[in-house]
């Protein structure tokens, strides 16, 4: 249900489009605080955060770890052979002692259900930081990267190519509460989760389409969006994804059809010379480095909301 006054934060559609735009607006303030260089606001002085890793990562471990000491808390890493969720010991244990120490948890989890497990049994905010199913965090900063730089993302088009992935899912729930459009060209069997598309269609704010044809998908983009082929815990399928997912690659010929004003978006990390060119990456059209950089900005705001500031 629509709320904003929802404990956790674990998929975008969850909150109203109010809620989810006060939270962008949030993140750009705080942003320009921080770069301002002001280091006297510290709503988060005297909390602690633990961050549950089953996953490898860069951006989201640095980011949350950094944006909540930047606002005067804690964070503590605890990484794939730290507490060994669901192996050493149960989900539902690691919630109910985990928010007896920590104001926040953030984590990264293989199964869906681990993150709704975690939120269920915490007393405290559970923040999703990648699932196999979504990815909040990712798309709440590609949001805010989009109003940086083109004003709005109401009205805009994204054009996701590749994989109907976590990252697809999470665009498609944030289009069942903002209006824009969404296209996700990706092969055939590769498409995003049925019940997904039907809900952000539902919704009746987003145009939605998913299509096999990734020239036709581009045209008037004011975004083009790559991901990896192959997702983490799908590495063994690598080999076989180059193939099925050729024709897939975002290139300078593809950015070409796209159009002048369409940038080049990817949540990183990238297979430079697989999903996406060296050349597009490299582009002055790409704002993957931005993108990444609002990870924190975009966690900053989200947390600030959980926790009631
Ligand atoms: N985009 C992203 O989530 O990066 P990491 O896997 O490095 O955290
Ligand atoms: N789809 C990718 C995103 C990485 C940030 C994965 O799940 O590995």
């Amino acid at each position: 249900k629509a709320n904003s006054e929802l404990k956790d934060f674990l998929h975008i559609n969850d909150f109203d489009k109010d809620t989810i735009l006060k939270i962008l607006d949030r993140a750009a303030e705080v942003k320009a605080l921080l770069k301002s260089g002001e280091n006297t606001y510290l709503p988060f002085k005297g909390k602690t955060m633990s961050m549950i890793f089953t996953k490898p990562s860069m951006r989201t471990r640095v980011s949350f770890e950094t944006g909540f000491s930047l606002l005067g808390g804690h964070a503590i890493y605890l990484g794939p052979n730290d507490i060994q969720m669901g192996k050493r010991e149960e989900t539902r244990d690691i919630a109910r002692v985990l928010c007896r120490y920590n104001d926040i948890i953030m984590a990264r989890v293989f199964a869906h259900q681990d993150i709704l497990d975690l939120a269920k049994y915490a007393t405290v905010p559970v923040v999703n930081g990648l699932t196999d199913y979504n990815h909040p965090c990712q798309i709440m900063a590609d949001a805010l990267t989009i109003i940086e730089h083109i004003g709005h993302l109401e009205g805009t088009k994204v054009v996701y190519v590749g994989d109907g992935n976590n990252i697809v899912h999470s665009w498609l729930l944030l289009a069942a509460v903002v209006p824009f459009h969404f296209v996700c060209a990706c092969p055939e069997g590769f498409e995003p989760d049925k019940e997904t598309v039907e809900k952000a269609r539902k919704a009746g704010i987003s145009k939605i389409e998913i299509t096999n044809d990734t020239k036709e998908a581009v045209q008037g983009a004011d975004v083009v969006y790559s991901d990896v082929w192959a997702s983490m815990g799908q590495k063994e399928e690598a080999e076989h994804r180059r193939k099925v997912f050729k024709g897939f690659q975002v290139d300078e010929a593809l950015m070409k059809l796209a159009g002048r004003k369409a940038y080049f978006m990817h949540c990183l990390p990238a297979e430079r010379g697989i999903e996406v060119t060296d050349g597009v990456i490299e582009a002055p059209y790409s704002i993957v480095f931005p993108q990444a950089e609002n990870r924190m900005h975009a966690q900053n705001a989200i947390m600030l909301h959980l926790l009631g500031f």
